[in-house]
């Protein structure tokens, strides 16, 4: 029987749940599924998130995961951010901050202490996008490693950005 101090009693399947736990104190992703997370107010900055998943899949990568984070509680953003181990997050800039949803998200992997996961941020803003910049601040805690390329929307992306797109994918596949 196991009876962690945060959750339910385990008495069937204990090696399933020891793996869990052994994965998760070591701060190991559990596969390699990229996980994708988005703030949007009005469907910009979420057309920017399916695009890049396109662009993932096209390339190849199997795995991909994408929550709006104004609709999905936290605990779930977090246990996917522990399941995985290349996090993409878009942000639209709200009065020149990260939006609420998503800065509650990265305040949650940092309370928990996540490590060892691999960055990208891409950040929207209609006059003056700043939520990037704040994010990568945000995410530079424990040893994460964060993308050089900050992907920037103005409002919505539009074809002269495919070669930025291209850029920010590629590095999120070879990290
Ligand atoms: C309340 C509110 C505050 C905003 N603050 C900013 C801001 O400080 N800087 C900026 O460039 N855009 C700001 N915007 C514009 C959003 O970033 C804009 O909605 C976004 O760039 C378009 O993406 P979306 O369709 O995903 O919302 C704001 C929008 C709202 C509704």
């Amino acid at each position: 029987m196991l009876c962690p101090l945060h959750g339910p009693i385990w008495r069937e399947n204990i090696g399933y749940f020891v793996d869990k736990y052994d994965k998760w104190s070591r701060y190991e992703a559990e596969d390699d599924t990229i996980l994708i997370i988005y703030g949007s107010l009005y469907g910009h900055t979420e057309s920017a998130a399916n695009i890049v998943a396109s662009r993932l899949a096209e390339a190849g990568q199997k795995n991909i995961a994408m929550y709006d984070a104004s609709v999905t509680h936290p605990s779930y953003l977090l246990s996917e951010a522990f399941r995985c181990r290349r996090i993409v997050i878009l942000s639209s800039t709200y009065n020149a901050e990260v939006y609420t949803p998503v800065k509650i998200f990265i305040d949650e992997m940092k309370s928990h202490n996540l490590q060892n996961r691999v960055f990208a941020v891409a950040e929207n803003g209609t006059w003056a996008p700043t939520a990037g910049k704040q994010m990568r601040e945000m995410l530079a805690f424990n040893n994460n490693v964060i993308c050089d390329t900050t992907l920037t929307i103005k409002s919505a992306l539009n074809e002269s950005q495919k070669d930025s797109v291209d850029k920010f994918v590629n590095e999120i596949l070879n990290k």
